[in-house]
């Protein structure tokens, strides 16, 4: 899914979490255990030395914000309980895989990255493997058969549970899983409740820096889209209670962070009923605003037909509120998107564009596409190119459309474009965006941005980590992505930037010095 890892819905990224190892450097492996004839008071005394040592923790996070949020979750209930993190797949006690079961291609990385682990586990049986996530709510059981040695397998409404199972079948060497309960598994108050997921708990160094967050306000989905899974693994749309954001947020700030992102699946659908009040987006963006400390607010995915005008508003007039909208409109084709059970039609779409720009002229919006959709013809396709063109995204997500068994679409419409016109109209999207995105960044040559700076860029991370002045990378309040020349002490400020060169994914600039600003008009964009 896209140029930019971190900040869509349902971008597919791995990541494996850096550990810190603390007071036990060389804390003894279990596996490597020396096989010597202890007294047995000796040898009791060393296995409850062994029991009170940090045990160590792989984690691995395939998909979108999601479950890097829930990854989040489950490091800081299980730090509680003395884990420490470790990247080091080998040296784990317990290997976790947070997964994503949006497109085949998601669920292949994970079961490889399980195969790979085949021998390790016949040599290390005390080891606890566990998938977690949406492929664990979605394939259940049948994950033991194609990899018997996991050991325990856990919906994303139940990761709450997962120090107590990793405990339980530790002790029993048994196979133990948790899930939520299927959408026609019994009464709607009950499927909701299984699905609740537990975000109170925090761990500030799980995130990608120390001053931006993501928020959960709302888990779930109603929407059904015909191709999409997300409704089934995910469970019904539950907005959370606003007192228990807002706490969140301001939790946050304490923490020091600065940006905070509100994710939902369809964010912008979010409403909480309380008595005779409802809560809605717009109410939440006022109220966090009023946060101190926080400094920009973005939200994302939204739905097209929620894109209401009281919302376009409130991200007018606030100013923290940055001026990036992700809504994807999947395809430009009426037909295809009446296939897809999307509930707008383009007209829909580009009259939203419309308010879009009227309210907010200096708005970004980005969006994704899914190409090769049952039955796409090259007219379909084409429509879906005209209306890319039209619209002049910062950046457009495109996927090849791939069949999920327990979708509608799956039941009834056959997966009938070939590979290679789906891969050839994904790669044709992608040319004309990235037309569009070079042509949009020309425009902010010369110009001023305001930029949060996220930290080293990837290349300096690559390249040259310990220099003293080296390419750093932060956004604009728009969302684009800038890389320039500093130091460490500016991560984590907002600087103006100068924009003097730019390619269709980044803007490359150079900080603009004190006695420069006051003469140069600053544009925040
Ligand atoms: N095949 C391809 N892409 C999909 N998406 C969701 N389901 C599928 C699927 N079955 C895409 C949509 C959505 C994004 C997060 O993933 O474009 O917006
Ligand atoms: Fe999936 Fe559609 Fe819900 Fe997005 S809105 S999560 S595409 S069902």
């Amino acid at each position: 899914m896209l140029v930019c890892p971190r900040r869509n819905a349902m971008r597919c990224v791995t990541i494996a979490f850096a550990a810190t190892l603390g007071l036990l450097p060389t804390s003894p492996d279990r596996d490597n255990t020396p096989d010597i004839n202890f007294p047995v008071n000796a040898k009791r005394q060393f296995d409850s030395l062994l029991a009170a040592m940090p045990k160590k923790l792989y984690i691995e996070t395939v998909g979108c914000q999601m479950n890097m949020l829930d990854s989040e979750m489950v490091v800081a209930i299980l730090r509680k309980k003395g884990y420490e993190l470790t990247d080091d797949v080998q040296a784990a006690d317990t290997i976790l895989f947070n997964t994503c079961s949006v497109r085949e291609h998601a669920e292949e990385k994970t079961y490889s990255a399980l195969g790979r682990l085949r021998e390790h586990k016949k040599k290390h049986p005390e080891k606890v493997i566990g998938v977690l996530g949406c492929m664990a709510q979605k394939d259940q059981h049948s994950i033991f058969s194609r990899a018997p040695y996991v050991d325990i397998v856990v919906g994303p409404g139940q990761l709450q549970q997962i120090p107590d199972l990793i405990e339980q079948s530790r002790s029993t060497g048994k196979q133990l899983t948790a899930l939520s309960m299927g959408r026609k598994d019994g009464p709607l108050e009950q499927i909701k409740r299984s699905h609740e997921t537990f975000d109170p708990l925090r761990d500030p160094t799980m995130r990608p820096t120390p001053f931006q967050a993501y928020l959960r306000i709302q888990i779930g989905c109603d929407k059904f889209c015909t191709y999409c899974i997300v409704p089934m693994t995910r469970g019904p749309e539950q907005g959370r209670a606003p007192s228990e954001i807002l706490a969140e947020a301001k939790v946050l700030a304490g923490q020091g962070c600065k940006e905070i992102t509100l994710v939902g699946q369809t964010v912008n659908s979010y409403r909480y009923e309380a008595g005779d009040t409802t809560t809605r987006l717009t109410d939440l963006l006022y109220m966090l605003h009023a946060v101190d400390g926080i400094e920009r607010l973005k939200f994302i995915t939204n739905y097209p037909k929620d894109m209401t005008d009281d919302l376009l508003a409130a991200v007018r007039d606030l100013p923290k509120c940055s001026t990036y909208l992700h809504v994807p409109a999947q395809s430009g084709s009426n037909d295809v998107l009446k296939r897809m059970k999307r509930g707008y039609t383009v007209e829909d779409y580009r009259d939203m564009m419309r308010r879009i720009k009227e309210t907010i002229p200096d708005a970004a919006v980005s969006s994704d596409f899914i190409v090769g959709f049952c039955g796409e013809t090259d007219e379909e396709f084409q429509l879906t190119a005209d209306l890319l063109t039209e619209c002049r995204f910062k950046n457009s997500f495109v996927f090849k459309y791939s069949e999920r068994p327990g979708t509608k679409a799956s039941e009834h419409l056959p997966d009938d474009v070939p590979h290679e016109v789906k891969q050839w109209r994904n790669n044709e999207l992608l040319r004309l965006q990235a037309i569009i995105s070079e042509e949009d960044n020309q425009l902010f040559l010369g110009r001023t941005v305001n930029v949060l700076v996220e930290g080293p860029s990837k290349m300096a991370i690559k390249k040259t980590p310990d220099a003293e002045v080296l390419q750093l990378t932060g956004r604009t309040m728009c969302d684009r992505i800038v890389v320039f020349e500093g130091t460490r002490r500016q991560v984590g400020q907002t600087l103006p930037i100068t924009i003097y060169e730019i390619t269709p994914y980044t803007l490359i600039g150079t900080v603009l010095t004190e006695h420069r600003v006051g003469t140069l008009l600053g544009i925040g964009s």
